[in-house]
């Protein structure tokens, strides 16, 4: 696109989620792991006072930015504030930024709820990190990553997304309080599964939607006296329902619900007990469809699906009206399971999903490479 050899490989993984969702930007508990499937970003420094971006999945034109510029791009280069956005914040904290032409491919469907926005920004970083010569901890470079989706691409988001792809750890899951932003790996146990399946729609829906479910969990905290919903129970939930609001104190129960199924199911996992654990999943999955209503007609199905193909556990996953759903299967049923699930939806909704076995990996990274 640029003619001529990048310097530099950098690269992100996108995330599931096994459980813990819409409680993040709520300083819950969320349990995702770094997939492989993944964003790639090659670089290379240019002595023009310019950013040049090309990204193979968007097409089109390169987006052209002097690194000067602090506004959001619109219109057709809306994509690039994924890049923009993280490069405006390291120049605006003070580190050693110049001249980038960089280009995107990716592995990671966008809109899938894997992710793919937290990898893209995740790769940019890592690429701008290293054609400065620095490197920040992957806890700092998520939410330096986090602040450019708030202050760019306009996305309240909270941390979940960015931490797990910047601090995964192959063959892991990511037990992640988002309070103290501490990271805990932990394995599945042996025999048990993860499939992910895509169910390829996504409703335009979801744009504003996310905001007003964090505004309405705000309102809940406010209300009870609490910074967030981490700390509040149902008992003060249920004596405020009244001032809450029928609406406002639904949305606060899920989150309240599941921040404990998500201690519910690593405990069950430890216990041996894979049923309890998946149990789990499927309330999930009906607290977000009735009480954060952030569900969809395809994701009930594939979820019903699932339950009919003997899924320990199965619920919609990221942000919702559409995307993916993340199942627990035995791992000796997961690749019949991958497929009967995707045969079924086709037969259901007329949709050619798509379904893969996770496989957790490291988080992002970056290499310089030798020129030759
Ligand atoms: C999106 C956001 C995350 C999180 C999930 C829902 O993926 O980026 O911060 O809130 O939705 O759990």
């Amino acid at each position: 696109m640029f003619g001529g050899r990048p310097e530099i490989a950098a690269r992100s993984p996108g995330r599931i989620n096994v459980i813990g969702e819409h409680v993040d930007y709520q300083e819950g508990l969320v349990l995702p792991a770094a997939i492989d499937r993944y964003v790639f970003a090659h670089a290379r420094r240019i002595d023009a006072p310019q950013l040049r971006l090309w990204s193979a999945e968007i097409g089109g034109r390169p987006v052209t930015v002097g690194i000067g510029h602090s506004e959001p791009l619109t219109g057709s280069d809306f994509w690039a504030n994924y890049v923009f956005g993280v490069f405006a914040q390291y120049r605006d904290a003070g580190h050693p930024v110049g001249g980038l032409e960089i280009t995107f491919e990716a592995t990671l469907p966008a809109g899938a709820g894997m992710s793919s926005s937290a990898a893209i920004e995740a790769a940019t970083a890592l690429a701008v990190e290293t054609a400065g010569g620095f490197s920040l901890p992957a806890r700092d470079r998520a939410l330096l990553c986090q602040r450019a989706d708030h202050d760019y691409v306009g996305v309240p988001c909270g941390i979940m997304d960015q931490l797990a792809v910047n601090s995964g750890v192959a063959g892991h899951l990511l037990e992640i309080d988002c309070r103290s932003l501490g990271v805990t790996p932990t394995s599945l146990p042996d025999g048990l599964s993860l499939v992910a399946v895509d169910s390829k729609v996504k409703h335009t829906l979801a744009d504003g939607e996310y905001g007003k479910r964090r505004a309405d969990c705000e309102a809940a905290a406010g209300q009870l006296g609490l910074p967030t919903l981490r700390d509040a129970t149902l008992a003060q939930i249920d004596a405020a329902a009244a001032a809450l609001g029928g609406r406002v104190a639904r949305r606060a129960r899920h989150v309240v619900r599941e921040i404990a199924r998500v201690r519910e199911f690593i405990a069950a996992l430890q216990a041996g007990n894979a049923g309890d654990a998946g149990q789990r999943m499927f309330d999930s999955h009906a607290s977000l469809r009735d009480d954060y209503e952030v569900s969809c007609d395809e994701l009930d199905q594939l979820v019903a699906i699932a339950a009919s193909h003997g899924a320990l556990g199965s619920r919609l996953m990221g942000g919702g009206f559409g995307g993916s759903t993340i199942n627990l299967v035995r791992s000796a049923e997961a690749d019949a399971f991958a497929a009967d699930v995707i045969a079924d939806y086709a037969e259901c909704c007329g949709i050619e999903g798509s379904a893969f076995v996770v496989h957790p990996v490291a988080g992002a990274g970056a290499q310089k490479e030798v020129a030759s």
